[in-house]
């Protein structure tokens, strides 16, 4: 039996559109069997409802995807999927799908593909590579398209930073936050958000994290879909004046994320749920920290 583990992520980290993003210590975990004939998924966990088709099923597509690149024939497959990573909440649950399926048929395949040909192929099914990049890499990541591939560097995040998310009780699809999104911005916001993401970037590599926190700032993205998400504004100033570095959106939201020196955390996370709560939403929150790992297999 192979199993697979893959970590939630946090894309953007405010300025980083589609660029920055980081593993958190949150998990789905799959385990396959290969049988004669057929494909079955169990699925545990909260999510049972959307996923259990396995004719419009992400990590089955995705394993058919790698066997098909391969030139191989894929046998019958028993999943079971352990879905933690919340479905459609800025956390990377597609992500983490996707980097299921390719490691898992990676393991079928003898682990014929490196990570650096499972995060282009990702990619391309996903569309942007923020997500991905940490789902296999762990860390916190930079990644960039060019037309040979995803390039991507990698950091390290001590453990003693601390995530702290508040998972909204309501979706919000990706497709939905990006149409929010205007098709074209100025110079002025272009330029203030490279200086934010370069900066992030930088402090990152430094290790001086209150300077990371400070720089994640966004012009590009989270103004479009703060309408979209009741309570984020009393969400941001509750974190911030309880000690939080930097609050920001999760990936394309609804979910948002504190980053924190541990002993701030638990103020945090209450002063997170009262500003979701201010607005009538009701959220559950989470301490995680940086994954440092990324995805793994036969752990
Ligand atoms: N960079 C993406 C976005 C992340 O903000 O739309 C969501 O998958």
């Amino acid at each position: 039996m192979i199993k697979v583990q893959v970590p939630a992520t946090s894309a953007n980290m405010g300025p980083g559109f589609d660029t920055m993003g980081v593993a958190l210590s949150l998990y789905n975990t799959m385990s396959i069997e290969e049988t004669e004939k057929d494909i079955v998924v169990d699925v545990l966990g909260d999510q049972s409802q959307q996923l259990i088709n396995p004719k419009h099923h992400l990590i089955v597509d995705t394993m058919d995807k790698l066997f098909q690149l391969a030139g191989k024939e894929r046998k019958g497959l028993h999943l079971v999927c352990e879905n933690v990573v919340p479905f459609a909440r800025g956390l990377g649950s597609s992500s983490a799908a996707i980097v299921a399926g390719l490691f898992g048929a990676n393991a079928l395949l003898g682990n014929c593909y490196t990570n650096d040909d499972l995060i282009k192929i990702a990619t391309e099914i996903e569309g942007h590579p923020d997500n991905v990049v940490p789902a296999i890499c762990g860390g916190f990541t930079v990644a960039c398209l060019r037309d040979d591939g995803v390039r991507h560097v990698k950091c390290n995040i001590p453990a003693d930073i601390h995530a702290v998310v508040a998972i909204p009780d309501f979706r919000l699809s990706t497709s939905k936050a990006r149409a929010a999104l205007p098709q074209s911005v100025s110079m002025r916001d272009a330029v203030f958000n490279m200086s934010r993401t370069a900066m992030v970037v930088a402090a990152a590599l430094q290790g001086d994290f209150a300077l990371w926190g400070e720089m994640m700032e966004d012009k590009l993205h989270q103004p479009y879909r703060f309408p979209l998400i009741p309570g984020a504004g009393a969400v941001i100033s509750g974190a911030k004046e309880a000690g939080a570095i930097s609050c920001v959106l999760s990936g394309a939201g609804p979910t948002m994320i504190s980053w924190v020196v541990h002993n701030n955390d638990a103020a945090v996370a209450e002063a997170m749920q009262r500003g979701f709560a201010s607005a009538g939403i009701a959220c559950k929150t989470m301490i995680l920290t940086v994954d440092n790992q990324g995805a793994k297999f036969n752990i």
